[in-house]
């Protein structure tokens, strides 16, 4: 379970606010990377949530997928959603750092948003145990030839690509959850992966863009629950963040406040995705 979140109580209304933006991308790399085609691979979604990245794959002609997350709501979620796919392997409750799955199982094993979640990931000594854990696990459970792909938030997009972490004031504690990139491709390279390579989407947004740039929105607490980083909030800052937004709000200056961070998404992006071949 995320250290932060409730994913059970978060389930019954994820899909209403949050999208699989890179699906693109996720298949065009995870293809030429194995050298197989989407029907003959074998794939886990590993904190797979309510399914949205599994469904996008199995849309496309994936030929078998494997679904596993900690939380029950969100599993349940993808059940229903997916049960009537061919292509489907397993539902699995099961957290991580374990995976719980034979030495080279899968074509490709993937973490769209996850690894801030995992427990202890903001230890001081900035080692992220249980994130290392996670990866050498996954590097166990991946065929020979098969690639990881982490979805994940630079430091600078964590600063730059949300209108609301300073608000907030949030940013610095947000941004510790966050392996830094330098060090998951330490990690990766020296679990012996190679053709390590990073990308971003500037104008791919996580949530869904009409409730995103919908900041007065951001006032009602069915909309906070878009974006973990107000479950990581304390009730004072949450208070202070209405504050200031209804201050904007009578001030008539919310709509320039929103353009002109657009302005830093759309040069930072909001995720960097990244592959690895074992
Ligand atoms: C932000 S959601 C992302 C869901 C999905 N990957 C997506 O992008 O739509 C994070 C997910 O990670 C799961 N998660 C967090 N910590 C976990 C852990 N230790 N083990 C397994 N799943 C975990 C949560 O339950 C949640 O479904």
């Amino acid at each position: 379970m995320s250290s932060f979140t409730n994913y059970d109580d978060v389930s019954n209304s994820y899909d209403v606010y949050r999208r699989a933006g890179n699906m693109d991308l996720l298949i065009s790399m995870t293809t030429h990377l194995t050298g197989k085609c989407l029907e003959e691979m074998s794939v886990l979604d590993a904190g797979c949530g309510t399914g949205n990245y599994a469904l996008g794959l199995l849309d496309a002609g994936l030929g078998r997928i494997t679904m596993m997350d900690g939380s029950d709501g969100m599993l349940t979620t993808a059940r229903m959603k997916t049960a009537n796919y061919q292509g489907i392997a397993e539902y699995r409750l099961a957290r991580l750092p374990q995976l719980p799955f034979p030495d080279e199982s899968f074509d490709v094993v993937m973490f769209n948003q996850v690894l801030h979640h995992l427990s202890d990931s903001s230890k001081p000594d900035g080692r992220y145990p249980v994130v290392r854990e996670t990866l050498a696990e996954t590097i166990r459970v991946l065929k020979k030839g098969g690639v990881i792909v982490i979805d994940t938030c630079s430091h600078d997009q964590v600063r730059h690509g949300y209108w609301f972490n300073d608000v907030l004031g949030i940013t610095e504690q947000y941004m510790s959850l966050y392996p830094p990139l330098p060090l998951l491709r330490q990690v990766l390279s020296n679990g012996g992966c190679t053709t390590i390579q990073a990308y971003v989407q500037p104008d791919v947004v996580l949530m869904d863009y009409a409730m995103y740039s919908d900041v007065e929105g951001s006032l009602q607490a069915s909309w906070r629950k878009a974006d973990s980083c107000f479950s990581l909030s304390s009730q004072v800052q949450i208070k202070s963040f209405c504050q200031k937004i209804i201050k904007m709000k009578n001030e008539n200056t919310l709509k320039a406040f929103f353009e002109e961070c657009e302005q830093e998404r759309l040069t930072f992006g909001q995720s960097t995705t990244i592959f690895a071949r074992k």
